[in-house]
């Protein structure tokens, strides 16, 4: 039988009785974050190399042209980037991640606070939080358009074909698809709507779910990298190899 151990929680930044190295988790993903909304940012800014033959990148589907409509920041990007960001940010998984590398209240369990950021629950502006399950049926819909961006990827002048950026939009696909669907808002809508005789894909589902926030990580890291990907062979930085 696991035992549970339960410190006293000592007031104070970063004041504990653990000995263990807490810390490390909220600098790392302090630092992924970071990192990824930096560059986030930059691409829906720049405007550019977002398609590269059959290829559209992740960050930019579905895919809208918007030259010529002369709005200020508008781009293929800033104009789908919202609502798989806010699927992101209300994600129980990533919100107990940011809360604690960014807000610090506390950064850690059994680890002190800064006496200001006392946690009071999702109060406020926080209830918005609320609203996952809506943008749980806007990112169903996004999946089904990254898809189609793959089976796309594959038709090279009106032939069957692939490319090694075929084999880089199925991995992210299968990894945005197992992320999703491993969403506990995901599962709590099948849990609803399978009776007993479908119980086995609930418990499908809920085995999922035990590596939702694994396959948040791994998710936003292949977005990532496919619009690099996607962007390199675009700027001729890099080129694509047909595989068949
Ligand atoms: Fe993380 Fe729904 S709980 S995506």
């Amino acid at each position: 039988m696991r035992t549970v151990v339960r410190l006293p929680v000592v007031d104070g930044l970063g004041q504990t009785l653990r000995r263990d190295n807490w810390w490390v988790a909220p600098l790392v993903t302090f630092l992924a974050l970071t990192v990824f909304v930096v560059y986030a940012a930059f691409r829906a800014l720049e405007g550019s190399a977002y398609t590269w033959g059959p290829y559209v990148s992740p960050l930019a589907s579905p895919y809208f042209e918007t030259k010529g409509f002369g709005v200020p920041l508008l781009t293929p990007a800033t104009l789908v980037l919202p609502i798989p960001a806010l699927f992101r940010l209300t994600c129980y998984a990533h919100r107990q991640a940011y809360y604690r590398a960014f807000f610090m209240s506390p950064p850690a369990c059994s680890v002190g606070a800064a006496p200001s950021a006392r946690y009071e629950g999702e109060r406020k502006l926080a209830f918005l939080q609320v609203l996952h399950r809506w943008t749980l049926y806007l990112a169903l819909v996004f999946l089904v358009m990254l898809w189609l961006d793959f089976a796309r990827s594959l038709s090279w002048e009106d032939r069957f074909g692939a490319g090694v950026g075929s084999f880089v939009i199925l991995v992210n696909c299968t990894l945005l698809s197992a992320f999703t669907f491993s969403c506990h808002s995901f599962r709590h809508l099948v849990g609803r709507f399978t009776g007993a005789r479908l119980g086995f894909v609930w418990r499908g589902v809920s085995k999922l779910t035990e590596h939702h926030a694994l396959l948040g990580w791994a998710s936003l890291a292949s977005v990532c990298l496919t619009d690099v990907y996607v962007r390199s062979i675009a700027t001729g930085a890099w080129m694509d190899f047909r595989l068949f």
